[in-house]
């Protein structure tokens, strides 16, 4: 933990330059070689014959499938339609559920229930933030279609726990239930030695411009090993062509797709940066007895999208949120809530869920907040950050 020496010398070089966000607007770093690659394709695209689309599309998707490791990637304009395409694949029908984390984004549930499906809550694992497979099994019924992880805020779920109950608890008329990944969060993280996204029917990844890696502001690729759900998500991404089933546009165009090879290039020295951050502030925050601080399993490899930290159940809520302020109104830093569970502050899922309430998931959506972290973001920006959170901390004490 850093001294009280040490925290009013860090204070005196003063407040960082850049107001750092919970989670900041840009995820990634931007650089000449992204702005040629986005000119490069945008002049390919000024022949008439060519236009926006084509090349490098496919080349980013078999980039993509190699990095992560799957036969397949299908890229889309949004990690939202790759979800609901995926829960689309699984052809829902009423009254069959879905066990999804209740502390999570809106995308996911929003995914089951835009697909005819049903919600149903799963409860984390109050260390890792995950999905808890105890309580998933707990949960499974004879109309249990899918178990839908969230890799949540960078760190990846128990996926061969997950798999294990699928094929011991399998459905009658469609056999094993189909276990899908949510990886919007952890683009470039590993469990068990591979990349995130290796394991399950199929995981979607997000290239949202707050995102590990970014395509201009939105973006996201499907990816899987299996035939039929790529030809699915290929065929449902432009009208449903070629199979003859509902489909939209969820295309992504070729200069999202040159920046993002791009940035897939760079995504591993990303994850470096902020793993580098992370232990950093693990080791400057190391000690204050207020703070939980974010775990990283001994087999997954965490990419610290989100730096989530617990504070004391005795500090749930209203302390919590004194300490959001303070270190806001006093320090110029902005921590965040990511996130309680959706039902506590969406009505429509609220209302689509109900009488199902989660008391260790509400319990954790009062005690949790996010610290900010960048790839960019520099050793004095970081130990400024630790420093005032230390402060905060002892004033309110
Ligand atoms: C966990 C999670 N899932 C899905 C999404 C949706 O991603 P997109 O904005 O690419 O649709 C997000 C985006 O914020 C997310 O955090």
């Amino acid at each position: 933990m850093i001294s009280h020496e040490e925290r009013q010398k860090i204070f005196q070089r003063g407040k960082p330059k850049t107001l750092w966000e919970g989670e900041p607007m840009l995820g990634s770093s931007y650089g000449e070689e992204e702005i040629a690659a986005a000119v490069a394709a945008m002049r390919d695209s000024m022949d008439v014959s060519r236009g926006f689309g084509g090349q490098p599309i496919r080349e980013f998707e078999t980039a993509f499938a190699a990095y992560i490791g799957t036969k397949h990637a299908v890229a889309v304009n949004s990690a939202g339609p790759g979800l609901d395409m995926a829960m689309r694949f699984l052809k829902l029908e009423p009254g069959d559920e879905v066990i999804v984390p209740a502390l999570n984004f809106v995308a996911a549930p929003m995914a089951v229930i835009g697909a005819g499906g049903q919600v149903v809550w799963g409860e984390i694992n109050p260390r890792t933030l995950e999905l808890d497979p105890n309580d998933v099994e707990k949960r499974i019924t004879k109309r249990t279609r899918a178990i839908f992880p969230v890799h949540m805020n960078g760190l990846a779920a128990p996926m061969d726990d997950f798999l294990e109950l699928a094929k011991r608890y399998p459905h009658e008329k469609h056999g094993p239930l189909a276990v899908i990944g949510d990886v919007a969060r952890a683009c470039g993280g590993e469990y068990k030695g591979a990349k995130l996204g290796k394991t399950g029917l199929m995981s979607v990844f997000s290239f949202h411009t707050m995102k590990n890696m970014v395509t201009l502001g939105e973006g996201g690729m499907v990816v899987t090993d299996n035939d039929d759900a790529a030809a699915f998500c290929r065929s449902t991404r432009f009208y449903g062509g070629d199979l003859e089933v509902w489909g939209s546009s969820y295309v992504m165009n070729k200069v999202q797709a040159a920046v993002g090879l791009v940035q897939l290039n760079k995504l591993d020295g990303f994850i470096a940066s902020r793993r580098r951050i992370a232990h950093r502030r693990d080791e400057l925050l190391e000690g204050v007895p207020e703070l939980q601080l974010p775990y990283e399993p001994p087999d997954c490899l965490h990419t610290y999208y989100l730096y989530t930290c617990l504070v004391p159940e005795s500090w749930a809520g209203e302390k919590r949120d004194k300490l959001m302020k303070t270190m806001d109104e006093e320090f110029g830093v902005r921590l965040l809530v990511a996130n309680p569970p959706v039902y506590t502050y969406r009505k429509f899922l609220r209302d689509h869920t109900p009488g199902q309430s989660l008391p260790l998931s509400e319990s954790i959506g009062k005690r949790l907040f996010c610290v900010p972290t960048h790839p960019g973001m520099s050793n004095e920006d970081n130990e400024y950050i630790a420093a005032a959170l230390i402060e905060c901390l002892y004033g309110l004490k």
